[in-house]
């Protein structure tokens, strides 16, 4: 479950709110968008150069529109975005996260040309508002394909992280009040004035355990346009991996001049990471946390040219745990990027941990 409707859940429990409350934030269970496709067929680069999808696995809001490839933001908030494209032989692979007409946020490639088919895979989250779209772009050159067929090699897929709330209520007033069941006039006469005052009261107090929650979020996702280089040192320092563009950092928890993520809300979170191949260098990205626990690492010594490598992890974090990249720092070693940004780290709390209290009433409710 998102964290925001959890939160939102938990809070109608812990204050015994009615079913009722729901009937009276039908936005907060609107707040959804997800979407998971695939392509049953291969792509050759050409003047269109869309990636469309013909396998849809999951569409909640209808956000993504199969005829045109394109995903629609509806809801104004932090999206994660996940994308595995198929290399078609003896082509290259460049592929494209792009957002509105031509801003690229990530990209996959591949340029060995090899007869070999094999998958890449990249990851991001992006702030999005109000009609930003998000597709992804093969390059218009017939030198590049992408492979695909029934196993679907290729998918994309996307899903809402945070709902920025207050945007989209404001947008919802002005001209989708019909999108949301208001309350009626006749459901508040029932109960009397009085019974609808506690109630509103009773409301009142639920969203401002929503709006206080709110704090407990955070998520960051942030990108490299510069390769990294190992360079020849005795005993090389474990410096974290330095990032120049940041497309999501809610809760200002990632600090830009450190490449450290500090975790501030405990629970658990997930984290993913990708990086390019140097050809002629080993790639050797390792997910740290703190001093210098490696949680999981991407690897490949392999000769080809650029390429694409990628892993995912969650982690269970306490307060004041750091979290970041380190790449091999020695002579050989190296990650590639450039402006099309090959190297991207994103983590986000899914399940903040829950309060003492709270866990506390639980079991107790299990022992009546
Ligand atoms: C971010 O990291 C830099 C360099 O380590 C440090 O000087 C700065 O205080 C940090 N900022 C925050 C907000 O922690």
């Amino acid at each position: 479950m998102l964290p925001c409707a959890r939160s939102l859940l938990l809070c109608v429990l812990c204050h015994g709110v009615s079913v009722w409350a729901f009937a009276r934030m039908p936005d907060a269970l609107e707040l959804r968008s997800a979407f998971s496709v695939a392509r049953t067929t291969s792509m050759e680069g050409g003047p269109k150069m869309v990636v469309t999808f013909d396998k849809f696995y999951v569409n909640i809001g209808g956000d993504f529109e199969p005829k045109t490839g394109l995903f629609r933001c509806r809801i104004p908030g932090a999206y994660y975005f996940s994308f595995t494209v198929g290399k078609f032989p003896h082509r290259d692979l460049s592929v494209m996260l792009m957002k509105n007409r031509n801003e690229v946020q990530a990209i996959i490639y591949d340029d060995n040309g090899g007869e070999e088919r094999k998958v890449q895979s990249q990851s991001a989250m992006l702030q999005l508002d109000f009609g930003d779209t998000v597709w992804l772009r093969l390059h218009g050159d017939p030198r590049y394909a992408i492979y695909s067929n029934t196993g679907h090699y290729t998918t994309f897929s996307g899903y809402l992280i945070y709902p920025d709330i207050y945007t989209f209520q404001e947008h919802n007033q002005h001209d989708q009040a019909t999108t949301f069941p208001q309350h009626t006039p006749q459901q508040v006469d029932t109960d009397g004035p009085v019974a609808e005052e506690k109630k509103d009261k009773e409301i009142n107090e639920v969203r401002r355990d929503v709006e206080e929650e709110e704090d407990q979020r955070s998520a960051f996702s942030v990108g490299r346009t510069q390769s990294i280089l190992g360079i020849d040192k005795v005993y090389p320092e474990h410096k974290p991996v330095i990032f120049d563009t940041e497309f999501v950092n809610i809760g200002n928890d990632f600090n830009m001049s450190s490449g450290v993520f500090l975790c501030q809300v405990p629970g658990a979170y997930y984290f993913s990471f990708n990086a390019g191949k140097l050809p002629h260098k080993t790639l050797s990205v390792k997910l740290m946390k703190n001093h210098l626990e490696v949680q999981a690492m991407i690897y490949d010594d392999s000769d080809t040219e650029k390429a694409l490598q990628s892993q995912s992890l969650m982690l269970q974090l306490q307060e004041g745990d750091t979290v970041w990249l380190y790449s091999h720092q020695r002579e050989g070693f190296g990650a590639y990027s450039n402006h099309a940004k090959y190297i991207t780290f994103t983590g986000f709390l899914v399940y903040p941990e829950l309060p003492q209290k709270l866990v506390q009433q639980q079991k107790q409710g299990k022992e009546l």
